[in-house]
């Protein structure tokens, strides 16, 4: 099949699916599944990290379509997490994650006053999140002496789009100054010489110096947790979108040229480049994620090195395909991911690998509204 018959054949596909996933969880924030089915994270824990991804898919799903339904449940799932802009527990790094895919998302879409204040709210929480010792902002929350305050983590670098839209939005260059101070630090002391990075570094949170860093949800700690190297290579192509520094592009693509040098010859991503040999465990986030970052840099990139990122990204996303449920009767579509390497739960479905796949395939059919 040619790739434009394919995509158009993975987009007929989201599209018949996603509308009865809709229909069927219109009063839930999915995360993950039970027998097939969405659990309800606005039940559980709408702290939760990933709750914003479900409004993400659904204006995605508005932008392509116009359907009234993702709409509705768009608008509905950005009310539930308000709650998260009242409680300090609900305010840590991840305020990128829920703001940006459902009160920017609907700002940028709508104009909506009430999603910018809760937005620009939420932007100057991360904000206060900055260490100005070690130049990083704090990743999450906890309140035992010393204890997670000098913590930096790579996902991080997908929340910094946050500061970039408000210090836009608001004409004020605070919030950008914060954000690249951390991409900055991030470059020196996240990104490895060949290209692989750390998931956690730790900083002394009063003098700044740099302690340790952590394996984190990866397999130990100098190995390479593909999520994390995802998330540093989608969000160095973003903080580059947003600053035009030429520095972020080229740690983008020093980031991309070792993910893509590490895809297995059946393109399906394992949990970390450097597990045990015999490990099978897959991320399909870890690759829809980096196929939305080679997606991006592929534009930035001249003519005759544009190939290297649009198959790469091509490459994973008919893997995640292949493997996915297209059955209507389940909730999800990518069915292999895994939240840590040392969980004892691996190869399930999360829904914001989901999330990460819709906003690639809309890439390559030109139907994406810009989420970052
Ligand atoms: N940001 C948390 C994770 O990637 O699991």
């Amino acid at each position: 099949m040619k790739n434009q018959d394919w995509i158009r054949t993975v987009d007929e596909k989201i599209k018949r699916k996603m509308f009865k996933v809709a229909e069927r969880n219109q009063k839930k924030i999915p995360y993950v599944t039970a027998e097939g089915l969405y659990e309800d994270m606005a039940e559980k824990d709408i702290y939760w990290w990933t709750n914003g991804f479900w409004g993400g898919i659904m204006w995605q799903m508005y932008h392509a379509t116009g359907e009234k339904l993702y709409f509705t449940i768009a608008v509905e799932t950005e009310d539930k997490l308000e709650k998260n802009l009242y409680h300090y527990r609900g305010m840590d790094h991840d305020s990128g994650f829920k703001w940006l895919l459902t009160a920017v998302a609907d700002y940028r879409l709508t104009g909506n006053e009430k999603s910018r204040d809760r937005a620009l709210i939420a932007a100057n929480s991360l904000a206060g999140r900055f260490n100005l010792a070690g130049s990083f902002i704090r990743a999450w929350n906890d309140e035992g002496e010393g204890d997670k305050a000098g913590w930096a983590i790579i996902d991080c670098m997908m929340n910094l789009p946050l500061l970039y839209w408000a210090s836009e939005e608001i004409h004020d260059p605070r919030f950008l100054q914060i954000a690249q101070a951390h991409a900055d630090m991030a470059m020196k002391t996240f990104v490895r010489e060949d290209g692989s990075v750390n998931h956690i570094v730790v900083f002394h949170p009063a003098t700044g110096q740099v302690q340790k860093s952590l394996g984190g949800q990866g397999y130990a700690e100098e190995s390479s947790w593909t999520r994390g190297q995802a998330w540093a290579l989608y969000g160095f192509v973003l903080s580059y979108i947003h600053t035009g520094k030429a520095e972020y592009l080229n740690t983008a693509k020093k980031v991309a040229h070792y993910f893509i040098a590490n895809i297995p010859e059946n393109g399906l991503i394992p949990v970390d480049f450097r597990q045990p040999a015999d490990c099978r465990w897959e991320d399909g986030t870890a690759a829809a994620i980096a196929a939305c970052g080679l997606l991006e840099i592929e534009k930035y990139v001249s003519e005759n090195e544009k190939a290297m990122y649009h198959n790469a990204a091509v490459r994973m996303l008919q893997a995640l395909d292949k493997e996915a449920c297209w059955d209507e009767e389940k909730d999800y579509i990518i069915e292999k991911c895994t939240a840590a390497f040392h969980d004892e739960r691996h190869d399930f479905p999360m829904m914001y690998a989901d999330y990460y796949f819709i906003e690639a395939i809309w890439k390559l059919s030109s139907q994406e509204s810009f989420m970052w």
